[in-house]
């Protein structure tokens, strides 16, 4: 079955998806709700905020190549929110290119956003379509930090902070897992660099006495981002979650990954992993309470003889991944992406534009210098 709605959420069951169609209501577009289960996306979006008047309709699809191109027929923008996306980003990415819709994903995998970067975005660039991976918290939003950075002119290194509180969710905790089978990269003088496994680092924390346990985190979007960018040479990113016990959790994993995962074949490495991530998270965290689950993201930038910071203290990591993904589809219902192929959140859509959209919403405030 095809869609007569413009947007398709393809994983709208989950916790990510849930807040996304609360948002995709505020924008008031219309969407098909979609995802592998049926029961499962009705029983998950009837505890949407005002779902009631939202205008979206249920459908149900495999992930499987045929039936998403057939579902995403029809469709303008594809926001999907089914991870990890190292395992199925290439088969909604295929559906949404070979069915004519813009791509949108919440990916907080490097791999899979090099994966873009080279084979999807030059696809989806011949047919004037753009492809934004990572159009979600930890990286959309350091990002318009980063932007910010860049207006001063001589900048060219980047170093970025993201520390968030609150419990991850199933998928996100299996996407942490799943990219461990791979490479991390930052960048120096314009090259991919290796991050050493098992790096940590011990940062300050910008409103706090106390300092966090923060890790490159798979090597974060950040550098593929700014790999072609020409002001830029330099870009280390790293974050984690504000919780020392569960960064602990998270570096003993990435140790017990390679003393005894590592050396094990492929397939074997994953089922181990994902059963890992399995033991580590299974259940749906509670709804995001401003009050508690504060954000930093914080980026310092460098040249000879200048330096810029900007720092923006927000809330809700997972509500500012439901705006940002409403913001993006509004965007594309309505006006040409700033640019096509592959982009970054703020390239496809603007750090100003994003940055309005998360700061009227109380989710995200600046301070300049600091
Ligand atoms: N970068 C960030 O800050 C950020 C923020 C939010 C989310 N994310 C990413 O977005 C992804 C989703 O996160 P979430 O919080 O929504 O997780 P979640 O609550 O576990 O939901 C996962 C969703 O993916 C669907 N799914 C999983 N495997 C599938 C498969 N084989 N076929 C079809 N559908 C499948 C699930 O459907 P069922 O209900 O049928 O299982 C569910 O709808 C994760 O990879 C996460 O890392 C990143």
């Amino acid at each position: 079955m095809s869609t007569t709605n413009e947007v398709v959420l393809y994983g709208a069951s989950g916790y990510t998806g849930r807040l996304v169609a609360e948002f995709l209501r505020e924008y008031s577009i219309s969407f098909t709700a979609a995802g592998r289960d049926k029961a499962r996306i009705e029983q998950s979006l009837a505890t949407v905020p005002g779902i009631d008047t939202a205008d979206y309709d249920i459908a149900e699809a495999p992930m499987e190549k045929a039936a998403l191109t057939e579902l995403f027929k029809g469709a303008k923008v594809v926001c999907n929110v089914t991870g990890p996306f190292v395992d199925y980003g290439d088969i909604v990415a295929e559906a949404a290119l070979d069915a004519g819709a813009h791509y949108i994903d919440t990916t907080g995998e490097q791999p899979w956003v090099i994966r873009c970067q080279e084979h999807w975005g030059p696809l989806f660039a011949e047919k004037n379509l753009v492809c934004v991976p990572s159009m979600s918290y930890m990286y959309a939003t350091s990002e318009i930090a980063a932007q910010y950075v860049l207006e001063t002119p001589g900048i060219d290194t980047l170093d970025v902070l993201v520390l968030f509180k609150g419990i991850p969710t199933y998928a996100s905790t299996q996407s942490f897992f799943s990219v461990l089978q791979h490479d991390a990269f930052y960048l120096q003088q314009g090259k991919y660099e290796k991050w050493q496994p098992g790096t940590s680092f011990e940062v300050p924390i910008p409103s706090e006495v106390m300092t966090a346990l923060a890790l490159p985190w798979g090597g974060m979007s950040h550098p593929v981002w700014f790999k072609d960018d020409h002001r830029v040479s330099n870009v280390r990113a790293i974050g984690g979650n504000h919780s020392r016990e569960l960064m602990n959790m998270v570096l003993a994993a990435t140790e017990d990954f390679e003393q005894n995962i590592r050396p094990l074949p492929q397939d074997e490495q994953k089922t181990i992993l994902l059963s890992k991530a399995d033991a580590m998270q299974s259940g749906m965290p509670p709804r995001e309470n401003r009050r508690i689950h504060r954000t930093i993201d914080l980026v310092r930038g460098r040249g000879n003889l200048s330096q810029k910071s900007v720092l923006l203290n927000g809330t809700g990591a997972y509500l500012q991944t439901g705006l940002l993904q409403a913001v993006g589809a509004f965007h594309l219902l309505h006006n040409a992406p700033f640019k096509t192929g592959f982009a970054s959140p703020c390239q496809a859509f603007g750090h100003n534009e994003l940055f309005g959209a998360l700061e009227s919403y109380g989710l995200i405030k600046m301070e300049e210098n600091i």
